[in-house]
């Protein structure tokens, strides 16, 4: 007598969770934009400043304003990209974004999906050590590093407000990436000898992300 064989299927679901965040800030002159990662770090993925439909940001707006839906600025997203890849949190000012005038008479906003990317980040105050390392026989390859001040909170215990409140002093810098990618650690000093110095009497720090990447 021949049994049959009872097989048990195991179903393995495997997903990667990586949500897309979104940022929506109307066009004002101190309209600041917030992106921010709980875990991990950001990368952006679009970004638009312009009008894409007539909803967005239209409240209390004359519909002359609204009705151009195919406006965008050029190079919004490389703007993005290169003040907030690898950060935590991320504020840019609109100002920053509107470089001209894409769309004379509409109204715009700026819209960026990101989403927050796993990777290992690390801060070290102007005159410090960032020392990056990976497991042995791993590698570094760094995502983003800045020298300078993009919040008023990191690197402030006993700053005067003098030296923190610029928060415009974004710097992003190859100089890390250049130094230790490929290595399986090293560090890097986070002084003005090493990046220039991007707003002089401002206290200022090395902000870096990077993974560990099989060799
Ligand atoms: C952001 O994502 C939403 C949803 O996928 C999409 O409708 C929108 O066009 C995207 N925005 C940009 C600026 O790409």
């Amino acid at each position: 007598m021949i049994l049959p064989a009872i097989h048990t299927l195991t179903f393995i679901f495997v997903t990667l969770v990586v949500s897309t965040e979104r940022a929506v800030t109307c066009d004002d002159r101190f309209n600041v934009q917030r992106l921010s990662c709980d875990h991990g770090v950001i990368s952006v993925q679009s970004a638009l400043y312009g009008r894409a439909d007539r909803e967005t940001c239209s409240e209390g707006r004359p519909q002359q304003q609204l009705e151009n839906t195919e406006c965008s600025q050029r190079g919004t997203v490389d703007v993005l990209k290169m003040r907030c890849d690898g950060m935590k949190v991320c504020e840019i000012n609109t100002n920053l974004v509107r470089t001209s005038d894409p769309c004379f008479g509409t109204y715009k906003y700026l819209e960026t999906n990101y989403t927050c990317f796993p990777a290992i980040h690390t801060v070290a105050c102007e005159q410090s050590l960032a020392q990056l390392y990976c497991d042995a026989g791993q590698v570094i390859f760094v995502y983003g590093a800045h020298y300078g001040r993009l919040d008023r909170t990191t690197c402030s215990y006993k700053r005067p407000d003098s030296q923190t409140e610029n928060v415009y002093c974004s710097n992003p810098s190859p100089k890390v990436a250049q130094s230790c990618n490929g290595k399986n650690s090293c560090t890097v000093t986070a002084s003005n000898s090493v990046f220039g110095d991007p707003c002089v009497g401002t206290y200022k720090y090395l902000e870096v992300s990077y993974v560990c990447e099989c060799k």
